[in-house]
């Protein structure tokens, strides 16, 4: 592990620009649970059941009070960890330019990545199926379930939900990214969801190379990944971050 730590320094300190792709595993230390795994929210709740979009529309409340309502509380408290803010690091460093992530924390911009494309949405805004009006998720009460806005319409999240389509210029965005990129970081994201998966075998079918750091391995290890860091994404990030400005402070 120690020496795939100093070989991700190396190929940062020898990229131009690096994209970096992240999902659930990335704000694991920041108290968010995963989806899948031990400890995964798909435990507990069948997603076609609760995060498809016509479970949403056929039973609102259904889904507001078993999944939305925690997904609030913990978001509204989450903090960046040091997974994201090696990422910002990353940033300032020169190195990394564009976050892709299918995350719907804003944990990578609250730590300061200026370019972050939401692949899922995001759960800081939510607006009315009916009026289509938008309101901030912390602006949002929710004395009642599921919650409306003023003209009686009910609020979903700005996400997306299983069964709907990739926002436009999101997909777009990420492919230009990914192809643009000589170097891709995955990070903590299991890779079985499409077509977020597909942005690393973009990236290295255009000649990047493509580092894993998952606790576990993917689909992508060993078959798109030069090499996966198994390991905590904060803990990791933190060692290569170290790592890289020391390379990078040498005459
Ligand atoms: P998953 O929950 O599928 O995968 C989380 C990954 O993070 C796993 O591979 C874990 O091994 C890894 N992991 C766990 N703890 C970690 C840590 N501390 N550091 C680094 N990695 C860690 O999450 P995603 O791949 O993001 O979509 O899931 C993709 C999509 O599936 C989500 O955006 C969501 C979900 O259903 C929608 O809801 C549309």
């Amino acid at each position: 592990m120690e020496d795939l730590i100093q070989q991700a320094a190396k190929d940062l300190a020898s990229c131009k620009e690096a994209a970096a792709l992240t999902g659930a595993g990335i704000s694991v230390e920041s108290n968010i649970p995963p989806f899948r795994g031990k400890g995964g929210i798909w435990e507990k709740f069948d997603p076609m059941e609760y995060a498809h979009i016509d479970a949403f529309m056929n039973d609102p409340a259904k889904v507001w009070n078993a999944l939305l309502k925690d997904m609030k509380a913990i978001i509204d408290q989450a903090k960046p960890n040091a997974g994201h803010l090696g990422l910002a690091r990353l940033e300032t460093l020169g190195k990394l330019k564009t976050v892709i992530t299918q995350n719907v924390d804003g944990l990578h911009q609250l730590a300061g990545n200026t370019d972050v494309i939401e692949f899922h949405g995001n759960f800081a805004w939510h607006f009315c199926i009916a009026c289509k009006g938008r309101i901030r998720t912390e602006e949002m009460t929710l004395s009642e379930i599921p919650p409306r806005c003023a003209c009686g319409g009910i609020y979903r999240p700005d996400c997306v939900f299983f069964g709907e389509m990739i926002p436009a210029q999101a997909l777009w965005r990420s492919r230009q990214a990914a192809a643009a990129c000589d170097l891709m970081l995955v990070i903590g994201t299991s890779a079985v969801v499409q077509p977020a998966a597909l942005m690393p075998v973009i990236a290295k079918e255009a000649g990047a190379k493509v580092i894993e750091i998952n606790p576990e391995p993917t689909p992508l290890t060993g078959e798109i990944s030069d090499y996966l860091i198994q390991g905590k994404a904060g803990k990791t990030l933190s060692a290569i971050l170290a790592e890289l400005e020391r390379l990078l402070q040498r005459p």
